[in-house]
């Protein structure tokens, strides 16, 4: 069994596309994937929350065809293929993969990501074979490719590596915290395509390039801002850079009213700062509760009628878990 974490993203989503640096944070929330071989010629894919169960021929996944999967967990036989193409089969049987997930789906916590780096580990662990963290990271990407259309790759980054660090594309450095960041994170409820939200994007940027540029550096100077007040601890000024990040998201066109309202409730408790994580367009907020307003966080955002809590950092990355303890 392997696991990997999810994320928020702290400054700089949909910046981060174009080439801009992001911040972003592994949180204590993973997905199993089990894998184990069974006395069969097939593959066979079960996600226990989707609660979504589908097989396939050995050969079929091995050669690609790959039409008639849903598009659930097309990403996942995508990745087995690659697998399979890259190690050849070095297993006598079929193989049966487990899912099971702490992280809501499609919320802009970076589940998929988290999905692809398990499974990808799981599958090296099975196979025996080399892979060095990058193939693993490569493997991840292209599964990620399928969900998302054009990601930066920030989110199976820190699925792969987890902690705090500064992304762009291409290149990660890790933060050292000053002082630990109490995160609170509210679920609108509302499910979200981060492709499509990245799409969206594009197609202001075309309209209005002068101006959506000028948006995305801005928010790409935020990151780097950040970066001091991360090592420093200073909350106060994380809390105005968060605020001020969120504007520009406004400005891009990727929050909802449902995101507003719980960012507004947020600052109203005690929250210095707020803002959507992610994709927007629905999915997560983070907070950053003032000290002793952390409670207040959750509870306005629960009276709100939704989801709220506080997310701890994670620091280690993808792992193999030792057995079946989380079955
Ligand atoms: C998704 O978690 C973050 C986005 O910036 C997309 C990406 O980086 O691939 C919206």
């Amino acid at each position: 069994m392997a696991s990997a974490p999810g994320k928020v993203i702290l400054f700089g989503e949909h910046a981060v596309v174009y080439g801009e640096p992001a911040i972003a944070a592994a949180i204590r929330r993973r997905v199993y994937v089990s894998v184990e071989e069974i006395a069969t010629d097939r593959i066979e894919i079960e996600s226990r929350n989707l609660k979504i169960r589908e097989s396939m021929r050995l050969e079929k996944c091995t050669r690609g065809e790959l039409e008639g999967v849903s598009a659930e967990l097309k990403p996942l036989w995508h990745l087995c293929h690659k697998m399979l193409e890259l190690h050849g089969h070095p297993l006598k049987h079929g193989l049966r993969v487990e899912i099971r997930s702490e992280i809501p789906e499609s919320a802009g916590l970076g589940s998929s990501a988290a999905l692809a780096t398990a499974l990808a580990l799981a599958l090296k662990e099975i196979f025996s074979v080399d892979m060095s963290p990058n193939d693993i990271w490569n493997i991840a990407f292209e599964s990620e490719k399928i969900v998302h259309g054009r990601p930066s790759g920030i989110d199976n980054t820190l699925s792969l590596h987890g902690g705090v660090i500064l992304y762009r594309k291409g290149s990660m450095k890790r933060i050292r915290l000053g002082q630990t960041i109490p995160l609170v994170v509210g679920d609108t409820g509302v499910s979200r395509s981060t492709g499509k939200m990245v799409a969206r994007v594009r197609m202001l940027r075309e309209k209005y390039p002068d101006v959506i540029e000028e948006v995305i550096r801005a928010i790409g100077r935020l990151s780097l801002l950040s970066v001091q007040a991360l090592v420093d601890g200073d909350l106060e000024k994380l809390g105005d850079l968060m605020n001020i990040n969120q504007g520009l998201l406004e400005a891009l066109g990727v929050s909802s009213p449902e995101i507003s309202m719980l960012v507004n409730a947020a600052r109203k408790a005690g929250a210095l700062g707020a803002k959507l994580t992610g994709a927007g367009g629905g999915g997560c907020i983070i907070a950053l509760p003032a000290k002793n307003a952390i409670n207040n966080v959750v509870e306005s955002i629960k009276r709100v009628g939704r989801d709220a809590f506080l997310a701890e950092i994670e620091f280690e990355g993808a792992r193999i878990e030792s057995g079946g303890a989380h079955g």
